[in-house]
């Protein structure tokens, strides 16, 4: 099956030409503040206009190499014929934006959309890689469909404390849990905290980031390979020049982001989340994409390919190794090829071949990096979606990272009402939990927290860590960052806040999880349960203006992304007149 788009080279077919082709006013104006900048006419008539989006500031700690790469999308723009823009846009960082920057993940696609619409722009080189960056920068591209090539990262190069390699996040709750624990002294500590994030870069554990990207590129957005080259790599400079090139060309074939965003292309997303033991978040992120794009993403849907695709990527939390090795390991187009018979390989991508083309001949250099499927990581993939009168319409749980005993339990529930009251609380011995005991937080949802938070790790008692416990069951609206592990049933809807059912249960409750029946059940009678749903009251609001008040407005549950209502998939805008 061919794809190939008729080449047009026709200059004033460029939407670009509107603003800086016509003899007029308006247009006189746009040519002249171009010059008051040094262009002339030769480096933007006749151009495609290339929208560099760039996420970087001194608060992003993952983007820090983002100013070089601009200059390298650049050059490879003005290789291919294009005039380059670099625009700043949103820098969302994940350390640093609180409550969480899952908070301001619409408004980045809001302002890409916006921002794509109302500029001279033909097509757009997304710079993304933390977390949220890489999922508002999409829906952002695929409402206002564009040409747009994703400019990954990169995740950093691995973590080092007295020899051994440390991942993102996975090592640092790790070792605060034996710092709790009375096992780790501050000295040690310190030197974690010196040693854990050494370059510019993503998080390099399978996290967020790293499952995202590598998203992103089996959709087809990303060169192949981009998604798994270290930040700090040479390869990856060259990268970046590769996509400035490349962009100038998807604006001249108006390969637009839709074209590649299909059924089969989310299936594909899917497989590869899966195939890589992603992060619990992929399955908000992924569905609010699809949605951009007009199409319906169910849970169900990730959870019948849970079924189907075994995780073969040994990479921490759930394995054993780091992004760096998994680049040298072959990376994502060694993986897919894996699970290729699971594959929709006629997808088109930004490459102009096929996500099959792609694939072709990669090889796999380390076995016990990406597992063959005979030997996979774990026979089931990396997410499954729980139900039950807990959680009626879902709840998500990455079992590859929980201590398996914990997957069949069933124990009493000790209730936190929020946050605060976890923190105050959660280490008091006289509340006296046991391993036994399932830890429920409530008010951690997509309005309750607000945001969504990755609360979802929800801390075991100190108490018990010192006994040598490491994992308990836990459950909240919440969701949890890539790289923590754990028993952690997330994303529970509808949320408490709403007041789904997980906002009626009270301490001692007996809760049962049975992940192989994809049960999640409140033992506790339909006649109860509607006695205290008859006494429940919402909390009242604290966001009466601003962009808190339309977050609330307009948000919706996990199973629906988060998206904000308005910006769902509708009737293309129309174009900004130029008067
Ligand atoms: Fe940016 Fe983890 S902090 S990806």
């Amino acid at each position: 099956m061919s794809h190939s788009v008729p080449p047009q080279r026709d200059p004033s077919t460029l939407r670009s030409a509107r603003w800086f082709a016509p003899d007029d006013q308006r247009s006189f104006g746009h040519r002249s503040r171009l010059k008051q900048m040094g262009f002339g006419e030769a480096d933007f008539q006749a151009r495609p206009c290339i929208g560099i989006l760039n996420t970087w500031s001194d608060m992003n700690n993952c983007h820090t190499h983002f100013r070089d790469r601009a200059e390298e999308v650049k050059r490879g723009v003005w290789q291919a014929g294009g005039f380059p823009v670099e625009i700043p846009v949103m820098s969302m960082s994940e350390s640093f934006m609180k409550p969480t920057s899952m908070y301001y993940r619409n408004l980045l696609a809001l302002e890409v959309e916006e921002t794509m619409r109302c500029y001279p722009l033909d097509g757009v080189v997304l710079m993304g890689g933390c977390d949220k960056t890489v999922p508002a920068l999409i829906m952002g591209t695929t409402s206002a469909n564009l040409p747009s090539i994703f400019m990954p990262a990169g995740p950093m190069l691995k973590g080092c404390w007295r020899g051994e390699a440390l991942g993102s996040g996975t090592d640092m709750w790790r070792y605060w849990a034996e710092r709790q624990a009375g096992n780790l002294c501050e000295e040690g500590w310190h030197e974690l905290e010196d040693g854990i994030a050494r370059s510019p870069g993503h998080c390099m554990t399978m996290g967020t980031a790293s499952t995202m990207t590598a998203l992103a590129e089996t959709l087809g957005l990303c060169l192949p390979g981009s998604t798994s080259i270290p930040a700090v790599h040479s390869t990856h400079a060259r990268m970046a020049a590769a996509c400035g090139r490349r962009i100038v060309d998807l604006v001249w074939k108006n390969l637009t982001p839709r074209k590649l965003l299909t059924e089969d292309a989310f299936h594909n997303a899917i497989v590869a989340d899966m195939a890589l033991g992603g992060s619990t978040n992929a399955i908000i992120h992924l569905i609010a994409m699809a949605g951009r794009a007009g199409i319906r993403l169910t849970l169900e849907q990730f959870d019948d390919l849970s079924q189907k695709v075994e995780v073969l990527a040994n990479i921490r939390p759930c394995g054993e190794y780091l992004m760096e090795d998994f680049y040298d390991a072959g990376g994502l187009r060694a993986l897919l090829l894996r699970v290729k018979d699971q594959l929709r390989l006629h997808c088109l991508t930004v490459s102009g071949r096929t996500l099959g083309e792609n694939i072709e001949g990669a090889e796999v250099y380390h076995e016990d990096v990406i597992r063959p499927l005979d030997r996979p990581v774990s026979a089931a993939g990396g997410t499954f979606v729980l139900r039950g009168n807990l959680a009626p319409d879902g709840a998500v749980m990455k079992p590859t990272a929980a201590e398996p005993h914990l997957l069949r339990h069933r124990g009493p529930a000790a209730v936190f009402s929020d946050y605060t009251d976890l923190k105050k609380r959660i280490h008091d011995p006289s509340l006296a939990l046991t391993p036994d005991h399932i830890i429920v937080l409530q008010h951690a949802g997509p309005i309750g927290a607000p945001g969504i938070p990755e609360w979802g790790m929800l801390p075991i008692p100190d108490y018990l860590l010192k006994q040598g416990i490491r994992d308990m069951l836990r459950i909240s609206d919440a969701r949890m960052s890539g790289t923590s592990y754990g028993a952690c049933v997330l994303h529970v809807a509808p949320e408490s806040a709403i007041g789904g059912p997980l906002a009626l249960v009270r301490d001692g409750d007996e809760i049962e999880v049975d992940v192989s029946r994809r049960l999640l059940h409140l033992h506790v009678s339909d006649e109860e349960l509607a006695a205290r749903r008859s006494q429940w009251k919402p909390r009242e609001t604290r966001y009466r203006r601003g962009y808190a008040q339309l977050y609330e407005q307009q948000i919706t549950q996990a199973p629906e992304g988060c998206d904000f209502r308005f910006l769902h998939h509708g009737p293309d805008l129309p174009e900004p007149d130029i008067y």
